[in-house]
């Protein structure tokens, strides 16, 4: 049997349906509109690109967005005045930093210096500290993760007491996925470079969320019959076929697992537009505390 496949488009739309339902009751209620500031420092073109993508978001929701774009080898203390000008600014809710930075530039303190009330793609060492802690609960919570998290939720997984893998560590996906997995009381374990022997903890999954960034990683062979597959990857494969010389793929071999999963995510078409769908369900969320 096949595995049913996880529509992240479908899902997104949803979550983007709802919000533009909430925007318009915010303008109806209280005439206003959330804003989101986007910080984005540096000529990295993936980051632009996702950036672009958010300002469209916002325009497509009745969500004002406003643009900051910085010069690679802006110093430490300028971005962080930006940061702080944008707290103080009545008509921003939310902002986000898009990431990387700069090598020279120190990540947590930009991240620590953004308002709470503001913290919309919940990075704030505050947030994540709520997020680690048993009894307490972040403000927001990352958007990717809360993305994985709502596709699971709306393909109806059950993931108490369920066992679930976590293939990355990362800051943005990794660490945040097993915090809210083992808050949802799923049996977590992260799986890393330094990992031995990877696939004895996959094929036991009931649950696998794959965010490391190499090319279908994970083959059919490796999981267990029935298994949710939530893909994060993205990855390009070169392929002479194709328009641009290459294809996106995940970190999940898709054909392979496909007959043996019970549910999976594609690439592209999976947990892509959750991410920016979560982010603004935070952005009206920061809007709405306000009031
Ligand atoms: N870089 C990659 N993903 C993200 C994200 O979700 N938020 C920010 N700020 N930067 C990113």
């Amino acid at each position: 049997m096949s595995a049913a496949i996880i529509d992240g488009k479908i899902i997104a739309q949803k979550v983007k349906d709802e919000v533009k339902v909430g925007v318009a009751d915010l303008q109806a209620s209280h005439h206003y509109a959330p804003g989101l500031a986007t910080v984005l420092v540096g000529d990295n073109t993936a980051s632009a690109t996702y950036v672009r993508s958010k300002h469209r978001a916002c325009q497509a929701l009745g969500i004002r967005s406003i643009s900051h774009e910085l010069p690679a080898d802006i110093s430490q203390p300028k971005l962080e005045t930006i940061v702080k000008e944008l707290n103080d600014d009545p008509d921003v809710d939310g902002i986000l930093v898009q990431l990387p930075l700069p090598g020279h530039i120190d990540e947590e303190k930009i991240l620590s210096t953004i308002d709470l009330v503001k913290d919309v793609d919940g990075f704030h060492p505050v947030n994540i500290g709520r997020l680690a802690m048993k009894g307490r609960n972040p403000l927001f919570i990352p958007c990717t993760p809360a993305g994985c998290m709502r596709l699971l939720a709306e393909t109806g997984v059950d993931l108490n007491g369920a066992e679930a893998v976590v293939l990355g560590r990362s800051n943005i996906v990794g660490l945040p996925v097993a915090l809210l997995l083992q808050k949802a009381n799923a049996t977590v374990t992260i799986v890393h470079s330094r990992t031995r022997n990877m696939e004895s903890h996959l094929r036991r999954a009931d649950v696998i969320v794959a965010a490391v960034g190499i090319a279908e990683l994970i083959k059919g062979d490796m999981i267990k019959p029935g298994a949710t597959i939530i893909d994060v990857g993205i990855n390009r494969q070169d392929d002479p076929s194709a328009k641009r010389g290459y294809r996106l793929v995940g970190d999940v071999d898709f054909n392979s697992c496909l007959p043996i999963a019970g549910a999976i995510t594609p690439v592209p078409g999976g947990v892509g537009r959750m991410t920016i769908a979560m982010l603004m369900e935070n952005t009206l969320k920061a809007a709405r505390m306000k009031f």
